[in-house]
């Protein structure tokens, strides 16, 4: 049984306590929340104020952190110097700068950190990286991918929902961003416009993102928190029914190649009979890859967090390949702000330990 401490109590950290106490092979031994002991009570455990009394009074194999974005690098780099590998949820930091840093403190230290990306847990992405690594889109050329939705008016009455760097972009499609580098590689350049038309707050409402991605596919990421659709990865992977209605029979992403076309996440594809036949005029033959919809995204998570902590295996998401999505939101926000197209210039320090 690995020995889990949550650092954070609040929704995500319930999330996380829940599956703890799910998974046959956790046990949740502590919470650390200065704020709140509802959490440490409702799992009957003790809850420390304190991080470094956390640190220094509980023997513990791993801890998810799961406090404000603001804290995640100290949190982090805290836990690696009591050598406790670390879950740290989603942003890994609040800037490249922030990154950096912790990357540089990983590397004295030596200790695993998984980054709560947790889209890539689910074996619908799997599945669908493993068909484009087979071959059946040939070379991808479009990477099509939609997140439309509207968030009820409640949801702006808190007030940093309202503020610049809250909103759709940073929230929501860091996830899909993630997720178009994942099964495509990684990006080149971006150029974004923004829209604040419909609620006229600080915040973005709306979204479009083009990008070109290194192996020279184009993409587009099209997103709206104002707008009333079935098209979003949460709604149409049923991955949080708690926040988002179902809608499964629709796709957010649309992936087409040199040989073939997939739509995830129901996983229908598209090629001609024979390469002999292509040709616009030629009827396409569509096959379907029954989507894995079932499965639980924070169990299969957790599931490897245990292997990265007994050293079994690499973190699908690690700080190095996080922190890329952390540049790619300030790329972004940099092309709407300025009105132009914005390279992605490589990482030095990175190169440089790499
Ligand atoms: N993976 C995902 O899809 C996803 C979804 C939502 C949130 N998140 C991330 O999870 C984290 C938490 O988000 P949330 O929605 O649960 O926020 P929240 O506001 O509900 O909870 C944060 C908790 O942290 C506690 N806290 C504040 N300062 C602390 C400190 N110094 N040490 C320990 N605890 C502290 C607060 O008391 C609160 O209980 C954020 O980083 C957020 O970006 C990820």
């Amino acid at each position: 049984m690995k020995k889990i401490a949550i650092i954070g109590a609040g929704v995500m950290g319930k999330q996380h306590a829940q599956t703890i106490q799910k998974h046959p092979e956790t046990e949740l031994i502590a919470v650390c929340d200065p704020f709140s002991e509802a959490m440490a009570q409702e799992f009957q455990v003790p809850n420390f104020k304190d991080l470094d009394e956390l640190l220094r009074q509980c023997k513990l194999d791993g801890v998810v952190i799961a406090n404000p974005n603001r804290f995640h690098v100290s949190t982090a780099i805290e836990c690696m110097k009591h050598g406790i590998p670390c879950l740290l949820e989603k942003p890994l930091a609040l800037n490249t700068e922030e990154a950096l840093q912790l990357i540089s403190e990983q590397k004295k230290l030596n200790v695993p950190i998984l980054v709560g990306h947790h889209r890539r847990h689910n074996k619908i992405i799997q599945q669908a990286y493993d068909l484009i690594q087979q071959g059946i889109l040939g070379k991808i050329n479009t990477f099509n991918a939609l997140w439309t939705v509207y968030k009820p008016d409640s949801y702006f009455e808190i007030e940093w929902h309202r503020k610049s760097g809250a909103g759709v972009l940073a929230i929501n499609l860091v996830h899909d961003l993630d997720l178009m580098r994942y099964l495509n590689g990684e990006i080149e350049s971006v150029h974004a416009m923004t829209s604040h038309q419909n609620r006229k707050l600080e915040v973005e409402d709306t979204i479009s993102i083009l990008v070109r991605f290194k192996n020279g596919a184009l993409g587009t990421l099209l997103a709206s928190d104002a707008a009333v659709s079935p098209w979003g990865w949460d709604q149409n992977t049923e991955e949080n029914k708690a926040s988002f209605a179902p809608s499964p029979d629709q796709n957010c992403y649309y992936i087409s190649g040199t040989e073939g076309a997939l739509s995830v996440p129901n996983l229908e594809y598209w090629r001609y009979p024979d390469h002999s036949t292509k040709s616009w005029s030629t009827a396409l033959i569509k096959k379907q890859q029954l989507p894995n919809k079932d499965e639980d995204v924070y169990m299969n998570q957790l599931s490897h967090f245990i292997k990265v902590i007994e050293g079994k295996r690499s973190p699908i998401s690690s700080p190095e390949d996080a922190i890329k999505n952390i540049q790619l939101l300030e790329c972004i926000e940099k092309s709407a702000r300025e009105q132009r197209t914005v390279l992605i210039e490589p990482l030095e320090f990175l190169a440089a330990i790499a």
